[in-house]
């Protein structure tokens, strides 16, 4: 009785979480809201997971350090819930309730292992919310290959930080783009984007003609 008064509670977590960054806002609010299953992938602080929860909805938080499922099974997430697993090789089961799986704040390259490891369990209305801090082109590429497709796509800015961020299924309309900008809607944050990428895709043509192709591509988008 004394041990489970002294762990602190859903509730604690949300009096926690309430001033949320741009960046989490943003991701909360591309999980569709009828989705009954959301996986915080990577979850690390748990935050996203635990607003994603405050729905009501199931949300199971997965990471591969054990301090960090820890910390969390000591509040009152029920153990089920809470997985330690690399989620790039974590043996994930299909099931028919709508699930969304978040997957933010780490490299494209090991975005692009785990998106391997859960397409092929995907149902034709689940979702991922992809938003990749690095690595963005290659995560373009991977996408454009793949079977999933996307409803959504932004580009925010939040503390000086550019975020690029999809949603993505198999029962989706569009195909990802390679070149990014096709779905954007036009607000400060793209333009700033696409400005900043001017600049850096500037510096690399002058040392490679490879990158003369996108720079094109972005100056493009700041005159359409
Ligand atoms: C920067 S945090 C991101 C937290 C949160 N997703 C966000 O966007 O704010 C990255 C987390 O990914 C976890 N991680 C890295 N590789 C992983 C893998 N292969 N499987 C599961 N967790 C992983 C790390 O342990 C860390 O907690």
């Amino acid at each position: 009785m004394i041990e489970n008064m002294a762990r602190p509670t859903i509730i604690f977590y949300k009096l926690c979480v309430q001033n949320l960054t741009k960046r989490i806002q943003k991701i909360l609010s591309f999980v569709s809201v009828d989705s009954k299953i959301v996986w915080d992938l990577c979850c690390d602080h748990g935050i996203i997971g635990l607003n994603a929860k405050y729905t009501g909805r199931r949300v199971i938080f997965l990471d591969q350090v054990e301090s960090i499922t820890d910390k969390l099974a000591g509040t009152d997430i029920p153990s089920s819930d809470i997985v330690l697993a690399n989620a790039a090789n974590y043996n994930f089961t299909k099931n028919n309730l709508k699930t969304t799986y978040i997957l933010a704040g780490i490299g494209g390259i090991l975005s692009v292992d785990i998106l391997k490891n859960i397409i092929p369990i995907l149902n034709f209305n689940d979702q991922i919310v992809l938003s990749p801090h690095n690595s963005i082109a290659y995560v373009r590429d991977f996408l454009s290959q793949s079977k999933l497709r996307v409803s959504l796509e932004e580009v925010i800015e939040d503390n000086g930080q550019f975020y690029e961020m999809f949603c993505l299924g198999t029962g989706y309309k569009y195909t990802v783009n390679p070149l990014p900008g096709e779905l954007w809607t036009c607000n400060s944050d793209t333009i700033n984007y696409i400005k900043d990428q001017i600049a850096y895709y500037t510096v690399k043509s002058a040392h490679s003609d490879q990158y003369a192709g996108v720079l094109r591509h972005f100056k493009s988008l700041l005159s359409a």
